[in-house]
């Protein structure tokens, strides 16, 4: 039996770059060595988005997208958070084991407490839904990068606490740790949607076209030599244009090559590389009842296995029926 890797990825905005590169792509990369859980954290991003109608088209757009881009359902049990509700109900079991000022540590809350941003339940509790997500399907390693660290940490202590409570009941998860994979936007700021710099996977052939000729750059001239480690565009070279980037390197140390002239390859080398996901994407999009069939078969497999934890969990706890 292959180890189990679990990770979600929340819906709140549209696929970008910058998420294909920092996490989607890594579990495709991984899904052969791994059974692979991957879900749409639904309830996740409640805590963001409020509107109903976008959060189902968040969530269904990333089901869609993850399928386009090389994740296979043979491989992956790809579902939805909210299809396996038995995680809101191991999650009270799991806030009832933390202390308060336990939870007060954490980055997030502290953070939010920092900025005065709004502070609901769903926030401060957040680490403790994540806990259960992992623990409830037995997760050997979930791929963590630094900001997630803290939370897979917390999903360790619960399981101890649990454990040491009520008998063992949880595997201890172990974390994958990924390389940091922090994408720039078209400022050069890290990508997301909150600095408006984002660069969406499937872009619209107008607007990428737009947003390429806009990435910033400094005002040096086609013969000037430039220093590609120092450059916007060049940073998205490295992503899309592996087959050319020696000699696009040396054209910018050299001088001769100018910011336009680099944007137009860019704007070539994206639409090539994310060729094969676009077609795949709409099929996808016509094949509405594969993509059902999908998720239903996905959530399935995860109820059967949150079912059968749950079972153990209310055994443990005291929740069964009378002798
Ligand atoms: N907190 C993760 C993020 O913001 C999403 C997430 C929710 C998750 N539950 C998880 C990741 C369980 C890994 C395992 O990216």
């Amino acid at each position: 039996m292959k180890p189990i890797l679990l990770s979600g990825v929340k819906p709140t905005n549209r696929v970008h770059i910058g998420n294909y590169f920092g996490a989607m792509k890594q579990f495709v990369d991984l899904q052969d060595d791994y059974r692979n859980y991957v879900f749409i954290a639904d309830y996740h991003a409640l805590n963001q988005v409020k509107d109903a109608k976008e959060l189902n088209e968040y969530t269904h757009d990333l089901i869609v997208n993850y399928l386009a881009i090389g994740l296979d359902p043979k491989k992956t049990v790809l579902f939805k958070q909210s299809d396996a509700p038995q995680v809101c109900e191991l999650q009270w079991i799991f806030n009832c084991l933390l202390p308060k000022p336990y939870l007060e540590r954490a980055h997030a809350y502290k953070d939010a407490l920092a900025k005065k941003k709004e502070i609901n339940m769903g926030l401060f509790c957040y680490p403790v839904l994540m806990g259960a997500d992992i623990l409830m399907y037995d997760a050997d390693v979930v791929p963590v990068g630094e900001d997630q660290k803290q939370h897979l940490e917390m999903a360790i202590d619960l399981a101890n606490k649990f454990n040491h409570q009520w008998g063992q009941t949880f595997k201890l998860p172990k974390p994958l740790i990924m390389k940091e994979m922090v994408i720039a936007g078209t400022n050069g700021e890290k990508m997301s949607k909150s600095k408006n710099n984002i660069i969406e996977l499937f872009e619209p052939e107008e607007t990428l076209k737009k947003k390429v000729m806009s990435i910033k750059t400094d005002s040096k001239g086609v013969n000037d030599k430039k220093n590609p480690e120092e450059d916007n565009v060049f940073a998205f070279h490295k992503l899309f244009s592996q087959p050319m980037l020696k000699e696009l390197r040396q054209r910018y140390e050299e001088g001769g090559i100018g910011y336009k002239e680099s944007k137009e390859i860019l704007f070539n080398n994206i639409l090539q590389y994310t060729a094969p996901f676009r077609k795949k994407r709409a099929q996808l999009l016509k094949d509405k009842s594969y993509v059902l069939g999908v998720l239903a078969d996905g959530a399935k497999q995860a109820n059967k296995a949150a079912e059968a934890k749950m079972e153990k969990v209310r055994r443990a706890i005291g929740v069964y029926p009378i002798k």
